[in-house]
C-alpha cells in the first residue's frame, strides 16, 4: 500500500469520527500553543515584583475550568466509545497471526474482511489466537486491543457506505504490517442479500453441534438435578459460586468457565467438568458462546 492511499485524516465515517476530531485537534492546538508561549528568561517576571491579585487569580481559575472541561469532554467521549446500543448487531472477531478471522451469528465466516451495514451499531466481541493485537478502524476512529486470554467488545456505527480499511494497531511479530483488511459497509438490503448467501447455518446452529459433539449435554440438560448446571436462560443472568460471591453470566464467565471449569465453581455442583483448554479453537469457542446466549428460555404465559 502506498503512503498516498491513506490519508493524515481519513474520511469521517462513523457517529463519533467527528467528536474524536474534534478533541484531537483540540488538544494539539493547546500543546501547541503552550509550546510558544512558553517560559523564557527573556519573558520572566521580575522577582522582587508581586503580580496583582487579580491577575493570580485568572492564571489559576481559567485553566481550572479549561482542564475540567477538556476532562469532561474526554470522559463523555470515553463513555460514548464505551457504551454499546442496545440495539448493535453483533460480530465475532479472532485476531491471529497475521490475518482478521470474522463470524456473523447467521453463520458466515470471512478472512480480513467484513460486512456490515450502514447506520447501524456493530457490537465486535473480540479474541486472540496468540498474542496481543489490536483492531483497528481508522475512518471509524475506534481501536481495541484484542487480548489471548479474554474477551472484548467495540462498537461502530458507519455512517457511510464503502470499503474502509482495517489495521491492526499492535506489533504482534514479523507480519504485522500485513495484517490488515476491508470493511464492507453496505446499504441494508445488500446487507440482507450478503447474508442469504451463507449455507453452513448460523453461528448458534455450529454451536450446538459442538455442544454434542464435546458431549457438554451429558452433564448440561436442562433438568435441574443434573451433574452441571442449566444453561437455559442463563447468558446474563447473576450465578451465585462456591464461595457465597456472585459473578454475572457474560461473554467472558461463559469462556472461562468452558476453558477453566474449576475458577469459578457454580454453588451446589462439584468440580467434575474437564477442562477444555487447548482443545476447543477460538472460533469455535465463539460458536459455543453464540449457542449458549441463544439458549433462552420461552416467555411465560
Ligand atoms: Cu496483529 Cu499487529
Amino acid at each position: 500500500m502506498m503512503l498516498t492511499d491513506f490519508p493524515l485524516f481519513p474520511e469521517q465515517a462513523s457517529t463519533v469520527a467527528h467528536q474524536v476530531d474534534a478533541l484531537y485537534i483540540m488538544l494539539t492546538i493547546v500543546t501547541g500553543l503552550a509550546i510558544v508561549y512558553r517560559r523564557r528568561p527573556d519573558n520572566e517576571l521580575d522577582q522582587e515584583e508581586e503580580a496583582p491579585k487579580a491577575l493570580e487569580i485568572a492564571w489559576i481559575v481559567i485553566p481550572f475550568i479549561f482542564f475540567m472541561a477538556t476532562f469532561v469532554w474526554g470522559s463523555w467521549l470515553y463513555f460514548e466509545l464505551a457504551r454499546v446500543p442496545d440495539n448493535a448487531l453483533d460480530v465475532y472477531a479472532t485476531g491471529k497471526q497475521w490475518m482478521w478471522k470474522f463470524q456473523h451469528p447467521s453463520g458466515q465466516r470471512e478472512i480480513n474482511e467484513l460486512h456490515v451495514p450502514v447506520n447501524r451499531p456493530i457490537r465486535v466481541t473480540m479474541a486472540s489466537e496468540d498474542v496481543i493485537h489490536s483492531l483497528f478502524f481508522p475512518y471509524f476512529r475506534t481501536k481495541a486491543d484484542v487480548l489471548p486470554n479474554r474477551y472484548r467488545t467495540l462498537w461502530f456505527q458507519a455512517t457511510k457506505t464503502g470499503r474502509f480499511h482495517i489495521f491492526c494497531a499492535e506489533y504482534c511479530g514479523t507480519l504485522h504490517s500485513g495484517m490488515i483488511g476491508w470493511v464492507e459497509v453496505m446499504e441494508p438490503t445488500d446487507y440482507q442479500k450478503w447474508l442469504a448467501g451463507g449455507t453452513e447455518g448460523s453461528l448458534a446452529s455450529q454451536g450446538e453441534k459442538l455442544f454434542q459433539k464435546y458431549a457438554c449435554a451429558t452433564c448440561h440438560t436442562n433438568d435441574a438435578t443434573a451433574r452441571g448446571p442449566v444453561l437455559l436462560g442463563l447468558f446474563g443472568k447473576t450465578v451465585t459460586l462456591s464461595d457465597n460471591k456472585t459473578v454475572v453470566a457474560d461473554e467472558n464467565y461463559i469462556r472461562e468457565s468452558i476453558l477453566n471449569p474449576q475458577a469459578k465453581l457454580v454453588q451446589g455442583f462439584g468440580p467434575i467438568m474437564p477442562t477444555f483448554q487447548g482443545q476447543v479453537s477460538e472460533e469455535d469457542l465463539l460458536k459455543l458462546l453464540a449457542y449458549i446466549k441463544s439458549l433462552t428460555p420461552p416467555p411465560k404465559g
